[in-house]
């Protein structure tokens, strides 16, 4: 048995990965932590008394681990007024947009979910978009709370060590959503899993888990061999029937294949990897000029909610890992779980 399955006492060493935007349920949860692998609440744009309710709602339920992820603010950029008033322009909507969260705004949401999270002696708390404050770490692990950084880069993976993690989530190229990085590299900081994951293990000491494109036993089985000591998937359990995902997004995955993803700062200012549709390829040649994360999130989200709302796929951010072309129909927690049988040889 590996350090990370026997950390987290899982039957298999599977994250359910937290997708924030309402497609991470706490039935999503529930069923993960039912079926024996790590569920994990997405606290990313939750108001801080929903992510309490969900808290409350997934500890009712069982005894089992589950995580909490959080976002971690950074990056203090402050757009031009006149790229802000092009970029109105050229969203529809965006006169609906609302106010920028300032810096001090969301490291003051970010400090009240580490409240709740220290309150409610949550397990395991993940951090997505940076190295989490030195005395967040230490109080969390005061209290015993397992800690995880999400790194891209081997450079940030040995960052996340340094800074007191106990294990580590690579995300590889091959992932949908968020780009979970933070350092500005040299060259291309998107990394295939099968180049990254020896990297690290040979880096770091701590346990290594491979996120990205990893759809059954037989990605576990590789992640496993490059050294890995678990898997984190997104894309296959937001096809699921516990999902929050909007129907069209579900269908369009259900629809495209590996390869119609690609990575686009154009929705939120953060890159991520999404399928293709109108939007982005409308403004592929702005992908440079993108103001920075939170403001390009904030006005393009009436343009996404009005295309939800009109079920159209042509502007909503779709967000999917190279994987989806194994994907082939709505399913449910404990199908996806079951795919990954056939592991035991090797863990
Ligand atoms: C719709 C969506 C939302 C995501 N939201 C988050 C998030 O809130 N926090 C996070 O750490 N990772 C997030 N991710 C990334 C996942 O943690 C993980 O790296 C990724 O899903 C793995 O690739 P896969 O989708 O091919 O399985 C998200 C991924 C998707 C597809």
């Amino acid at each position: 048995m590996n350090r990370f399955l026997k950390q987290l006492s899982l039957d298999k060493p599977i994250i359910q990965a937290p997708m924030a935007g309402g497609i991470t349920t706490t039935e999503m949860v529930k069923a993960s932590m039912d079926g024996g692998i790590l569920g994990s609440l997405a606290s990313g744009y939750l108001a801080p008394d929903t992510l309490e309710e969900q808290i409350r709602s997934v500890s009712n339920h069982s005894e089992r681990h589950f995580q909490v992820n959080v976002f971690v603010p950074g990056g203090q950029k402050v757009p031009k007024d006149e790229d802000v008033e092009s970029w109105k322009e050229r969203v529809p909507g965006s006169q609906h947009a609302g106010n920028f969260m300032t810096i001090e705004e969301q490291w003051d949401d970010f400090y009240r979910k580490i409240d709740l999270i220290l309150h409610y002696k949550v397990n395991v708390c993940s951090f997505t978009f940076g190295l989490p404050p030195v005395k967040i770490v230490q109080q969390l692990k005061e209290e015993g709370c397992l800690l995880m950084g999400t790194a891209s880069t081997v450079n940030e993976a040995v960052l996340m060590e340094k800074r007191g993690m106990d294990m580590v989530c690579m995300q590889g190229s091959e992932a949908g959503g968020h780009r979970g990085g933070f350092l500005e590299e040299n060259g291309d900081s998107s990394i295939g899993l099968i180049a990254l994951i020896p990297q690290t293990v040979d880096a770091i000491d701590i346990p290594v888990i491979a996120a990205g494109g990893i759809t059954d036993y037989r990605g576990l089985n590789a992640a496993l061999a490059l050294g890995a000591e678990g898997v984190q998937v997104g894309t296959p359990f937001l096809l699921c029937k516990e999902s929050g995902a909007h129907p069209v997004h579900k269908q369009r995955i259900i629809e495209a294949n590996g390869a119609e993803t690609r990575v686009t700062s154009l929705f939120t200012g953060k890159k991520a990897r999404g399928i293709v549709n109108k939007w982005m390829m409308e403004n592929e040649g702005y992908e440079r000029s993108v103001l920075p994360y939170p403001h390009q999130h904030v006005l393009t989200k009436p343009m996404r909610q009005e295309a939800a709302q009109a079920d159209a796929p042509a502007r909503m951010s779709l967000w999917a890992g190279q994987g989806i072309g194994s994907l082939g129909k709505e399913t449910t927690v404990k199908e996806v779980i079951a795919k990954f049988d056939g592991t035991e040889g090797v863990v």
